[in-house]
């Protein structure tokens, strides 16, 4: 089969415009959050992500990883979250504490489970205790096609994740599969197939019915798209957003493409090795960034006019990505930043606070209020 076939669906191109904008009303102390809406899903504050650097025979610990540092994030019901970054700026590290499979080295990740009741703290909860809410917040994978075993049954692929907590009956176990299988509209005959054959849209379909068979509140979405070409793309972006209406899903969607971004995120928070140094709706954030790292994401998004390529001035950071082992003192961006005064930005032991700089809007820079930053 290939993304041509015509008993596929994905060859749709069009993106629909965003879903109305989520608010929020009781931000947490770097999260100026969306204007008020829906219950907060997830309050992720103060979290910190550390990896050990072993090294030589004896595995000694000699440095850590600050992949995720001091994050405060909160995502409401309903609305879809973009967190953005560069290569290794900790966009998955974060993804993965939020579905439960990276315990954080520090702070807080207070989920409200669908059923009411008070917010339950991921972060802190045993393995054990923790499976319950694995149902609920869910993770679809990047890569479609290294994702499936090709020795599996698409029955088996889908369902594995209700085996795994605990259904034992058969039946109910293909009713299920199927139900999920008809949410991502992969046809039912499909069930005893294996994914060998499937292009890559339908392989990013079986993802998500994986994801979904398990009937989620909250799905993280890693990269889900970025392996696809671009009308699958569309196709699994316009299916990703049928199923967040049908299904009432919440989603954090991590991608480096803010072109995707745009289109589907109604608030987006922008990382930097580690950090959240701007948060806003998507709006606010592509028309009047805050932070002169976002600033440069956007100034690398291609036009989709033709007559406005080449009139936007690219900015060129320098370098890559500094260590994450040893980021640099004051606001980790000084070292590449073409606004950075060393004075005030490279202050060791003082990262900039995040501050609200507009209604929903917040961006951790120091000088944001005397530059006049270029949007997209
Ligand atoms: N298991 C691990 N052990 C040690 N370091 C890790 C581990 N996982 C991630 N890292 C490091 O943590 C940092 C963040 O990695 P992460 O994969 O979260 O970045 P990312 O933003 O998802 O990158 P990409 O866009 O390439 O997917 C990187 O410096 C990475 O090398
Ligand atoms: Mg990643």
């Amino acid at each position: 089969m290939t993304d041509s076939a015509p008993a596929t669906p994905d060859a749709a191109p069009d993106i629909r415009p965003p879903v109305t904008i989520a608010r929020k009303d009781a931000p947490g102390p770097g999260d100026p959050g969306p204007a008020p809406g829906g219950e907060p899903v997830l309050d992720i504050r103060r979290l910190r992500v550390e990896f050990p650097i072993r090294r030589g025979f004896l595995g000694r610990t000699t440095g850590r990883v600050h992949a995720v540092t001091d994050v405060d994030l909160t995502i409401r019901a309903g609305e879809t979250l973009g967190l953005v970054g560069e290569s290794g700026c900790g966009k998955t590290t974060l993804g993965r504490c939020v579905v439960g499979s990276i315990r954080p080295t520090a702070g807080d990740i207070r989920y409200r489970p669908r059923s009411g009741g008070e917010p339950v703290d991921l972060a802190t909860l045993s393995t054990r205790a923790l499976r319950p809410f694995q149902r609920e917040v869910r993770l679809v994978f990047q890569d479609p096609f290294s994702s499936l075993n090709p020795r599996m049954t698409l029955r088996d692929i889908i369902g594995e994740p209700l085996r795994n907590h605990g259904l034992t009956d058969d039946r109910e176990l293909t009713r299920r599969v199927s139900e999920a299988m008809e949410m991502v509209r992969l046809p039912s005959g499909y069930l005893t197939r294996h994914p060998h054959a499937f292009s890559g849209g339908e392989r990013q379909r079986v993802n998500i019915a994986r994801a979904l068979i398990t009937r989620p509140r909250l799905v993280v979405a890693d990269e889900a798209v970025s392996a696809l070409d671009v009308s699958v793309r569309a196709s699994v972006l316009n299916l990703l957003r049928d199923l967040q209406e049908e299904l009432d899903l919440t989603y954090l969607f991590i991608s480096h493409d803010l072109s995707v971004v745009r289109h589907v995120c109604d608030r987006v928070a922008v990382m930097y090795l580690g950090r959240i140094v701007e948060v806003a709706d998507t709006d606010s954030l592509y028309e009047r960034p805050r932070h002169p790292y976002t600033e440069a994401l956007l100034s690398a998004v291609p036009r989709p006019d033709p007559r406005l390529r080449g009139t936007g001035n690219r900015i060129r950071l320098p370098d890559d990505l500094p260590d994450a082992a040893a980021p640099p003192a004051g606001c980790s961006f000084h070292t590449r930043c073409p606004y950075a005064r060393p004075e005030v930005c490279a202050v060791p032991g003082k990262p900039p606070p995040m501050v609200t700089t507009g209604p929903g809007h917040a961006a951790a820079c120091v000088r944001t209020d005397e530059l006049g930053l270029a949007g997209a």
